[in-house]
């Protein structure tokens, strides 16, 4: 019954002018997903730069609020770029990813990874100066870390499932 909504919900979105016209537009989900992927580079790399330094494992030359400032703007940056393009995405084809286990899976990791990474951003800025991480902000930066990569995973298997 649910699953019957989702799909009736899919049919009609693929439908709307939007849908239509991105598949009527060979070029827009290959930019869509191109600019998918930069975005995910650009946020990859600032979550390694925060969480690799949140573990002491890299850049202890500089403090972790030194890092979180640094490379926290280009995260929220990231984030809204994903946003649409995946959506765009979805309007094209909304079958293949609202009602695929992996979508799904990968939002519920999303959701709890940015909820994660605003705990960072506020524990990192509150220890100005801190040389060496407390217990905190390293169980933070490890459930970060297999979060994200749990996304990348699953938007990946997006297609094969
Ligand atoms: C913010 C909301 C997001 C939405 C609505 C979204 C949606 C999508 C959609 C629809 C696809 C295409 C899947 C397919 O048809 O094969 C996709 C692919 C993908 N997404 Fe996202 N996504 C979002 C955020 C993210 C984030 C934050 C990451 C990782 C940090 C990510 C990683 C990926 C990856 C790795 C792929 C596969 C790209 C490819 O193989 O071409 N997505 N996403």
């Amino acid at each position: 019954m649910r699953n019957t909504a989702l799909l009736d919900f899919c049919a009609y979105l693929e439908n709307t002018p939007l849908g239509l016209a991105i598949q009527d537009n060979f070029w827009v989900v290959p930019t869509m997903q191109t600019l998918h992927i930069l975005a995910i580079s650009a946020l990859l790399v600032s979550i390694l730069m925060i969480d690799l330094r949140a573990l002491d494992l890299h850049g202890k030359s500089d403090s972790i609020s030194t890092i979180v400032s640094r490379y926290i703007n280009i995260i929220w940056f990231a984030l809204p770029i994903l946003f649409i393009s995946g959506s765009l995405l979805i309007v094209g084809e909304p079958a293949r990813s609202l009602a695929n286990p992996a979508f799904q899976l990968k939002m519920m990791m999303l959701l709890m990874a940015i909820v994660i990474t605003l705990g960072i951003q506020k524990l990192g800025s509150r220890n100005i100066g801190l040389e060496q991480a407390n217990g905190k902000v390293k169980l933070l930066a490890i459930l970060s870390l297999l979060l994200w990569f749990g996304i990348v995973a699953s938007g990946r298997w997006i297609a094969y499932t």
